[in-house]
Formats: C-alpha cells, structure tokens, sequence
C-alpha cells in the first residue's frame, strides 16, 4: 500500500520536501493544497495529485498518511491545528510559529506554539517538526559519539549562527546537550536582523554560549558548535561541512572535515532523510532522529526567552516563564 502525502503551502521549501517523497518507492502524492489555487495546481500539475484551496475539504476527502506543512511561519498555526487535530500525522516547518517571522520570535508565540501542541495531544495527529539539521551526516555523526559516550560529560558549548540558521541551532544545542533552563541574552541592531547572544544553562548544569548574527555572508560557513567534553571536543562546522574531534588523552587530532565537495548539496539531502524518517514512522512507528512538535514549542521557548532576557537584563528561568 503506498503512503498518500499532502503538501499545504506550494512555495520555495515545499520543492524541497516534495524532492524527498520522490525518493521514497511507495510515497505518492494525494494533494497539493495552497491558498493560491494558481500554486496548488501548478504543483499538482507538476507532481501529481489533485489541487486544493482549502485545507480541511482537502483532508477530510483525501485522508492523508501524512500531512506536510510548508506554509511560512506566520501561517502555520491554521494548518497545522487543522490538520492535527484530526488526528493526521503532520510535519510542520520551523519555527513552530512566529507571527512576525522567524528573526523577531515573541513571547506571545509560545502561547500559539502551546496551542498548537496541546491540539496534537488532544486530536491524536502527532506532530513533528522540519528540523532537518539534525539529519546533516556530521550533526548525525557528533550525536552518535555524544550518546556513546566518547568525548564523556559536557563541560560547556559555545555556538555561533547566522540568524537564517537560528531556530535549527538551538534545536541542535537542545539534541546535544539536553534541555535548557536559564538564559542571559543581549542585543543589538535593527529589530528583523538583531545579534543576540547568550549565555544558557542547561538542565545537566553545564553552561554555554549561542550567538545569532546576520551580518556575516551566507557563502562562509553558517554555523559553528564546539560541544567540549570532559574526554574530547567536538567541532561541528556548517550545514553539512565537517566534523572535528580532538581527544583530550591524544596529540593527534581526529578530523572528519569537508568530505563533502559540495556541503550545500550534502543540505539538500537532509530534507529527503528527514521525509524518509518520517515514513518510516508512519509504517513501522520507528523514531530515529524526528524533532517532535514538543521540541519545536522547546525551540520556540528558548527563542522567545532570549528576548526577555534582553529586554528584563536578567537570567530568565524557561520553566518558569511557561510552566
Ligand atoms: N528547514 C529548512 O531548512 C528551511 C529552509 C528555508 C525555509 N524554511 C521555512 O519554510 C517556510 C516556508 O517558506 P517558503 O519560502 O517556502 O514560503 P512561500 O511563501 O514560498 O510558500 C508558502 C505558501 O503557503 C501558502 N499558504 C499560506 N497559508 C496557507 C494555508 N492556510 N493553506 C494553504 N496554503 C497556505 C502561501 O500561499 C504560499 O504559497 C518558512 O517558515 C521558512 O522558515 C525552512
């Protein structure tokens, strides 16, 4: 039998998850839904299934396996309620939600983002969230040595992110180093493109730093994570662009560094990894590496926290602030 998908929101991200299925031998395309009805038949047209303007007549007709959400982020809570709460398997974009776009989380987001997890819990359609990162093959590779143990305790974490990579950073900080509990964040620059930078302390007492920029130029690397250990530190660089590892015990570096000649298109991969994963778990109920909706409102939690931290200029407790 094969998986029926449905796409809501035909724009940019959308050819990228729509890539992935393409990959996957028993995924078909059942709907291509969009507010456009020009876009959710151009896509149809191009893809297959059949076009739709309104998102509950299509899954009431349809009844998806799995419900993609591509919408941008200040359209994703109608959707995504929709469809979850009747009881559809949905993969939502990230973030969860921001109504002024994903540079400017509020706080009052959080309560949308809570909306939309508590909608899940109550219609059975479980939620997941597009934070494909975690499927780039060093992300993978640093978890996998975390979780075996080999460069031992985390000591501290010090991040750094232009801001296009902020919301995947802080789920990635969430994956390697486990939940965060306080923030001291400040900020500078106009509003939509603010530095912000941090210090965090996780629930394991560890500390670290994240910084979010959007100065620097998007050809460089994107993004840097140095998880250090009490055996060895881990050196994540960029999207897909390397791994080093340097044991505390040895002189010799380990480096698994740039084997990608093309760290973009190594990028691309990740969404087509992702929407695999995804209907693994709608077949066997397998959970590799999926970042829940619960992750995604974690993510949203620790954004909006950086702002009233700012703004308050003191440590903020997140299980506080949103208990
Ligand atoms: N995971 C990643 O690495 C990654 C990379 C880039 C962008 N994104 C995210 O992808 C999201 C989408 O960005 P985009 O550039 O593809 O947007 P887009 O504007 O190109 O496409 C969104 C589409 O959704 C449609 N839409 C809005 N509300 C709808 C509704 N209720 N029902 C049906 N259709 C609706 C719009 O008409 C539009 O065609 C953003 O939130 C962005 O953050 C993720």
């Amino acid at each position: 039998m094969s998986l029926k998908i449905a796409i809501i929101g035909c724009g940019s991200i959308a050819r990228r998850h729509i890539a992935g299925y393409q990959q996957i031998e028993d995924a078909e395309f059942a709907a291509m839904c969009d507010l456009e009805r020009s876009k959710a038949e151009a896509y149809a047209r191009e893809f297959g299934g059949k076009a739709y303007t309104d998102a509950v007549a299509m899954l009431e007709t349809e009844a998806p396996d799995i419900v993609d959400v591509c919408t941008k982020e200040m359209h994703r809570e109608k959707p995504v309620i929709q469809s979850v709460s009747r009881g559809f398997t949905t993969l939502a974009e990230k973030p969860l939600f921001a109504a002024e776009g994903q540079h400017d989380v509020r706080p009052s987001d959080v309560e949308v983002g809570r909306r939309m997890v508590e909608a899940a819990e109550i219609g059975g359609g479980e939620l997941f969230m597009a934070f494909n990162y975690r499927f780039g093959e060093y992300a993978r590779r640093l978890k996998t040595m975390i979780d075996a143990g080999e460069p031992g305790e985390l000591q501290y974490v010090h991040a750094w992110t232009r801001l296009d990579c902020w919301s995947h950073v802080i789920d990635l900080l969430r994956w390697f180093c486990g939940d965060i509990e306080q923030i001291a964040a400040t900020m500078s620059g106009p509003v939509q493109s603010r530095t912000r930078a941090g210090s965090l302390r996780f629930a394991s007492g560890a500390v670290g730093t994240l910084l979010g920029e959007g100065s620097s130029p998007a050809w460089h690397d994107m993004l840097r994570i140095r998880w250090c250990g009490s055996k060895g530190v881990a050196v994540l660089r960029d999207i897909a662009g390397g791994l080093e590892y340097y044991p505390h015990d040895m002189k010799q570096r380990r480096t698994v560094e740039q084997a990608h000649h093309d760290p973009r298109g190594e990028f691309m991969d990740t969404f087509g990894r992702e929407v695999a994963a995804l209907c693994d778990r709608v077949r066997d109920g397998t959970t590799p590496a999926l970042a829940t909706g619960l992750d995604g409102l974690r993510e949203l939690e620790v954004d909006a926290g950086y702002v009233l931290a700012a703004e308050r200029e003191e440590w903020i407790d997140l299980s506080v602030e949103w208990e």
